[in-house]
């Protein structure tokens, strides 16, 4: 077994031992990709200040995320899709992120179900809503999440429509996969793949289907989501959501200050700044670019999260220092998945631990809490002289 350093060794492994179809859904952005690659290419400009003779005993990476203690303000993204980078994915990252002390987001079209993940866990983990046009459907997703004991409700506010993914297309993406010569002779390759999925009854979107009425194709998501999502939403019905659900609530995939303004008077618990990864608006601004402007807009009255592009502790740390109050992975986690199962999500979120860690102390600092500005060297240009 190689001896994995950095979540690129689990990529790569990723890569190897799952479908083409799988890896390819996960690693992509959408049309051109720009905005995708400027996620990641953003973070590696801005540099850390190294501070030397100071004490660096006793360090700790716990914070809390909307109330809830975390071993380090790391959340699991919402992924769609996750069972089928690994055999019952979300029940085994949900696991690795229980036993790891950072919180599990389930997405709305996750493979495994609501319930299923609860019976195979002990402690509550969040869950993610697409805002749906059946609202008997949606209520019976929210009462579903509350029998099960969700902690947080993460509304993502970024895909009423699709972006285009070109390869998904070009893969016939579905779940499960069509049976084609192409798509058989790919996944005879990945034998460990096959066995796992020969061995589960979890290969179809398992909190749509059998739930949601008058779905035409179930196996597609494009399909799927054109047919069920909402293109009407708007604040009111946020704010009518949050009401629904009467709980914590987290508004994911804002870029802009206005937005963020908007999110708190509607009465979120959190907002998470995101560009989904790069897989939405291709040409929007990558979601460390547009973080501190919505921390200086709206941070000390609302709790301020970030994700897209985080492939490392350095990352994280980056991100905390311009002002977020916490961070989700998302490629990150899938990557580890994807080539190990639950020990690989284990180890991305080691790996992640580990860097953060030893950059915390060399950057002088003991407590994520103490992470700033100061702690950063940012490029005058970094947040772009737009007009
Ligand atoms: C394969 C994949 C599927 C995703 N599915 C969802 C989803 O179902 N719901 C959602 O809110 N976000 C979804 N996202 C976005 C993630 O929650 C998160 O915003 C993104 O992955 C962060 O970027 P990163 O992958 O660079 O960490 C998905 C992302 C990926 C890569």
């Amino acid at each position: 077994m190689a001896v994995i350093t950095c979540i690129d060794d689990l990529k790569r492994l990723h890569r190897r031992r799952t479908p083409k179809m799988f890896y390819d859904y996960a690693e992509s952005g959408s049309y051109t990709e720009q905005t995708f690659r400027d996620n990641t290419a953003d973070f590696a400009h801005i540099r850390l200040r190294q501070k030397v003779a100071v004490d660096m005993s006793n360090r700790s990476t716990a914070a809390t995320m909307v109330g809830e203690a975390v071993a380090m303000p790391v959340a699991l993204a919402p992924v769609g899709l996750t069972g089928m980078q690994a055999a019952d994915g979300e029940i085994k990252a949900a696991r690795a992120a229980e036993a790891f002390g950072v919180p599990f987001t389930l997405s709305t079209m996750s493979i495994c179900s609501i319930e299923d993940v609860a019976a195979h866990t002990t402690k509550p983990f969040w869950f993610q809503v697409y805002t749906l046009k059946d609202d008997d459907f949606m209520r019976r997703l929210l009462d579903r999440a509350k029998a099960a004991g969700c902690s947080a409700l993460v509304i993502t506010v970024d895909l009423q429509i699709l972006g285009q993914r070109h390869k998904d297309l070009k893969n016939g993406l579905s779940a499960p996969p069509k049976l084609t010569a192409r798509s058989v002779a790919d996944m005879a390759m990945r034998w460990r793949w096959g066995l796992g999925m020969l061995g589960t009854k979890r290969r179809f979107f398992g909190n749509i289907v059998g739930h949601a009425k008058g779905v035409t194709d179930p196996s597609s998501l494009s399909s799927w989501t054109a047919e069920a999502f909402d293109l009407t939403l708007d604040w009111k019905r946020v704010a009518q959501l949050r009401a629904m659900w009467g709980g914590k609530v987290i508004l994911k995939g804002l870029l802009d200050a206005d937005d963020a303004r908007t999110a708190l008077a509607v009465g979120a618990d959190a907002i998470v700044v995101s560009n989904h990864g790069g897989r939405q608006l291709d040409g929007a601004l990558s979601s460390i670019r547009a973080l501190p402007a919505i921390v200086d807009a709206v941070g000390d009255q609302i709790e301020v999260h970030m994700d897209s592009g985080i492939r490392s502790g350095q990352d994280v740390l980056k991100a905390l220092a311009m002002g977020a109050k916490g961070t989700y992975i998302g490629r990150a986690f899938v990557h580890g998945l994807g080539a190990m199962g639950e020990a690989g999500v284990t180890k991305a979120l080691e790996v992640i631990r580990k860097e953060l860690d030893t950059s915390m102390a060399l950057c002088g600092e003991r407590n994520v809490s103490a992470l700033g500005r100061h702690n950063l060297l940012v490029p005058k240009d970094f947040a772009g002289d737009w007009a």
